[in-house]
């Protein structure tokens, strides 16, 4: 079973991560699923895969009540991200799902109706949670042509979706990256072959930079934190993407 553990709280404000799975069939790529509380209000990142919904349904509730969550952010379309949306909206058919423009007709295949989503422009948009202002930024094309990060100026923190993903071997397990040298060696093949535009990936670089940032968050793999931050920003901004080794 998942568990949720803390990694932000000031005052009303938190974040959980609900990490990975020990227990779950090796045949799934393990995923993190992040809960942003702000008061009484919440809202979900990237709720995972049908298969694990169980998992972290009762990982969330041993910290917050899964049934008030009514908003869910999707950085892409991907089903390890959001093949769940049918199983949230059994509990709550109110739920929201923010989400790109370009995939709001597609996602329905997972669950949901015309009232569902809450489409976000290609620029990005803010979105409210108990009077925070949260931002989804654009990252399109890193890795799926409409896909978006969100970030928490209050809490310093990045979304990064599939950016940042490391696929870790079996027992490497630490909520943040404990050895970026080591730790980047299992992100490396995965961002070569499913980053697939260099241009994007130096845009998006450029933009994150700028940022004040405490933690990148991805949606695989261990949390950047502190120098890692821009250790993993340097890294990406380096590497090689967008066409296959001949
Ligand atoms: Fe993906
Ligand atoms: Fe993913």
């Amino acid at each position: 079973m998942k568990t949720a553990r803390a990694i932000y709280e000031e005052g009303d404000h938190k974040w959980l991560a609900i990490t990975r799975d020990p227990n779950r069939p090796s045949f799934l790529v393990d995923t993190n699923e992040y809960l942003v509380i702000h008061g009484e209000d919440s809202i979900l990142l990237d709720p995972g895969g049908s298969e694990v919904f169980p998992s972290v349904f009762s990982g969330i509730s041993t910290a917050f009540d899964p049934r008030k969550i009514d908003k869910i952010f999707a950085s892409h379309q991907d089903p390890d991200v959001i093949s769940s949306l049918s199983m949230w909206l059994e509990f709550n058919p109110n739920i929201r799902c923010h989400i790109s423009w370009l995939w709001t007709s597609f996602v329905p295949h997972f669950g949901g109706n015309g009232d569902t989503f809450v489409p976000i422009p290609d620029g990005g948009m803010d979105i409210m949670v108990g009077g925070q202002r949260l931002q989804a930024i654009p990252a399109h094309y890193l890795h799926s042509s409409g896909n978006l990060h969100l970030y928490d100026p209050k809490a310093k923190i990045l979304f990064t979706g599939d950016v940042g993903a490391a696929l870790l071997p079996p027992g490497e397990d630490s909520l943040f990256v404990e050895d970026f040298d080591r730790h980047i060696r299992s992100a490396e093949g995965f961002h070569r072959r499913w980053m697939g535009s260099d241009k994007a990936k130096r845009d998006w670089c450029a933009r994150v930079s700028s940022m004040d940032i405490d933690m990148l968050c991805p949606q695989h793999g261990a949390i950047y934190k502190g120098e890692d931050v821009k250790r993993f920003i340097d890294w990406f901004s380096r590497l090689d993407v967008g066409m296959l080794k001949s």
